[in-house]
């Protein structure tokens, strides 16, 4: 039995271009691992590949050949030429469901890593790097974690410095938001401001040399200044009431607050630990949100841990 764990992601800056002809964005995308994480655990089966799932929110978790999981074990296997392959996955879930936290794809580089090891294959980490990049675009940065920027449509990684440890809360929505229902809705709102959504219409974006720097620097003050998430009106639009939540946690003292990619989760930077859980109780007695979790990174990425 292998147990591997796996954090969720922030996304500290999410530049978003246009519309590509193969109906991705490109992006400029400032990934951070954090310690609110999924567990995976691998199992010898002759039944093939099955899942289950616990937690509280294990009823939204689709155990049948969507979940990335058993698409990563599958794609796994086929790249080894293992014709049939055996193995049941237990997800033990925290990452919030469809929240914007890539919880799906963390559970995908989770169980490449844990079959991996299950099967004895010694995979090489590039290559379970492009086959992550194949079963998604958040796939590669779960299997990396730390801090990186995301180009492309967010699968080539350059892995950025980053000193200490910052403090997060996220505040969990009721219900999730479909990813690409977000970005159309993006291009719909450039398309009615009359900037264009298309390639050709939306420069490309780039890394903010101010949010680098406060990440080397470990600053959080100048990191909390420096979040930007270009998704975040389009989530607005769909979810109006997530204004509310952000301004919950501002108010109880937030350095600063946006919503976590796609959303709906909203994500909060704080001053240290204590900052932290201060602002997750507020959130949580602000009737705002679901609940709350006061976590930190950066992380690791998905890593045998049992
Ligand atoms: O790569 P992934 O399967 O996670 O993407 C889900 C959907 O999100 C894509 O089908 C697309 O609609 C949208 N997306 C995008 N641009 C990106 C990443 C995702 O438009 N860079």
């Amino acid at each position: 039995m292998i147990t591997v764990r796996v954090p969720a992601k922030v996304n500290v800056q999410l530049g978003v271009g246009g519309l590509r002809a193969d109906g991705f964005h490109d992006l400029a995308n400032v990934f951070f691992a954090v310690a609110l994480g999924d567990e995976v655990t691998a199992s010898d089966s002759s039944e093939g590949i099955t899942l289950s799932c616990s937690g509280p929110d294990a009823d939204a978790v689709p155990l049948d050949d969507s979940n990335l999981a058993a698409r990563a074990a599958r794609l796994l296997a086929a790249h080894h030429g293992i014709a049939d392959p055996g193995v049941h996955l237990h997800i033990a879930k925290a990452i919030p469901v469809a929240g914007g936290m890539a919880g799906g794809s963390a559970d995908g580089a989770a169980a490449l890593v844990a079959c991996d090891a299950l099967w004895k294959l010694d995979t090489p980490f590039e290559t379970l790097l492009e086959l992550a990049a194949e079963l998604g675009s958040d796939v590669p940065f779960a299997l990396l974690g730390g801090v990186a920027l995301g180009r492309g449509r967010g699968e080539i990684l350059e892995p950025l410095a980053a000193e200490g440890t910052f403090h997060w809360v996220f505040a969990v929505a009721d219900g999730g938001l479909s990813t690409p229902a977000v970005f159309r809705e993006c291009d719909r709102l450039r398309d009615e401001a009359g900037t264009g959504s298309a390639d050709s219409d939306v420069p490309t974006p780039d890394a903010d040399p101010a949010l680098l720097a406060a990440l080397a620097d470990g600053d959080a003050v100048a990191l909390a200044a420096a979040l930007t998430n270009d998704l975040q009106t389009a989530a607005l639009s769909l979810r109006p009431a997530l204004a509310a939540t952000l301004r919950a946690g501002t108010e109880a003292g937030a350095l600063g607050a946006l919503v976590s990619g796609s959303g709906p989760t909203c994500a909060f930077l704080a001053k240290d630990a204590d900052g932290a859980a201060a602002v997750a109780a507020a959130l949580r007695a602000s009737g705002t949100c679901r609940t709350a979790h006061a976590t930190y990174g950066p992380v690791p990425g998905a890593a045998v841990v049992a």
